[in-house]
């Protein structure tokens, strides 16, 4: 917990990098949650994820370990271990330690790849995942081929990056834009849905005006798993994801998707203005300076004008294990007033 934010890191499934950022045989250092791990690709492609001291006498598995076929090998006295961390080669031992045999002995975290992202679960106290990755149809779509990616570091939270979407006063005075209204919301456990249709009215390439029907659906699945589609005139997905770095740090990705338009067309420079838009001042980087310095207020004043903040508090309050602020009551005001 930092000072700003009381709140512990919540759990679930949080984006650890691209798919393709990792290349078979490869082996790389990374930092999430506040922890050292060992991220590599085994030779059939499999991803593991580890804790970075070798358990025989504790190498660095990431400073010289070295991807062999399907386990990762300590660059110390050549030990092996699979994705599940156990022990697959000793090349000195006539046998593997009979209390080890078959079983992990290398610490391991669940990881999973879906929708072209390599996907860790943190849990503060190491247990098994309790959802799963939704995949996104689109992405296996071969008419959707466009890609573009974004990155920031932020010292947030994923709490307070994701509460933005349901500050829907912050809309007019940080992006320039009218308030977006939260629209149908539902909230079912760890998953959460809400939708906006509306249409707005666009001059077309040769400046005719026409009228478009669009619609935009949040669905954020746990707390590391988030999604924006629109549809209207161009339709793309957006994947907002957001991972704990350690308790004031984080990684926001954007992933767009959508089909490749022609250079010249309408859709193409609505595409790029829409990410223009998300991107900038209008979206992301119009809220980077507040992110970096607010703080979490447990108990807010709020007005009428303001979204479902506490509603939406309410649901992710879930991700965390002990509550979100550890030792104090649960609920810091009547919910059912504010939703
Ligand atoms: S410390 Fe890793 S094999 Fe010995
Ligand atoms: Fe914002």
């Amino acid at each position: 917990m930092s000072d700003r934010f009381p709140m512990p890191m919540p759990y679930g499934w949080f984006c650890i990098g691209h798919s393709d950022e990792l290349a078979v045989g490869e082996v790389r250092n990374i930092h999430y949650f506040d922890r050292d791990m060992v991220l590599f690709r085994t030779a059939s492609g499999r991803v593991g994820l580890s804790h970075p001291a070798c358990p025989h006498l504790g190498a660095h598995l990431g400073h010289g370990g070295t991807v062999q076929g399907e386990s990762i090998r300590c660059p110390f006295h050549h030990w092996q271990y699979d994705t599940d961390g156990v022990i697959t080669n000793i090349p000195y031992a006539s046998r593997i330690p009979p209390k080890w045999e078959g079983k992990p002995c290398l610490k391991t975290y669940p990881v999973c790849e879906k929708n072209e992202v390599i996907w860790a679960w943190y849990h503060p106290e190491d247990e098994a995942p309790d959802h799963e990755v939704i995949a996104l149809e689109e992405i296996n779509d071969p008419a959707w081929t466009a890609r573009q990616r974004f990155q920031w570091t932020v010292n947030s939270c994923p709490q307070e990056i994701a509460e933005n979407g349901v500050d829907v006063a912050h809309f007019k005075f940080v992006h320039g834009m009218e308030a977006v209204p939260e629209g149908e919301t539902t909230y079912d456990r760890h998953i959460r849905r809400s939708r906006v249709s509306g249409s707005r009215t666009v001059n077309d390439a040769s400046g005719n005006e026409v009228r478009i029907d669009t619609r935009v659906e949040v669905v954020q699945n746990g707390a590391g798993q988030k999604w924006v589609r629109f549809s209207g005139f161009m339709d793309y997905l957006l994947q907002t994801l957001v991972t704990p770095v350690n308790d004031d740090s984080v990684e926001v990705r954007f992933i767009y998707i959508h089909q490749p338009y022609p250079e010249d067309s309408f859709q193409h420079l609505g595409m790029q203005f829409a990410i223009d838009s998300t991107n900038g001042q209008g979206g992301v980087e119009g809220d980077i300076p507040i992110w970096h310095h607010k703080f979490h207020l447990r108990t807010p004043i709020l007005c009428d004008g303001d979204g479902p903040i506490m509603r939406f508090r309410k649901y992710f309050a879930q991700f965390y294990v002990g509550g979100p602020y550890p030792g104090e009551d649960d609920v810091p005001v009547d919910l059912e007033a504010v939703s």
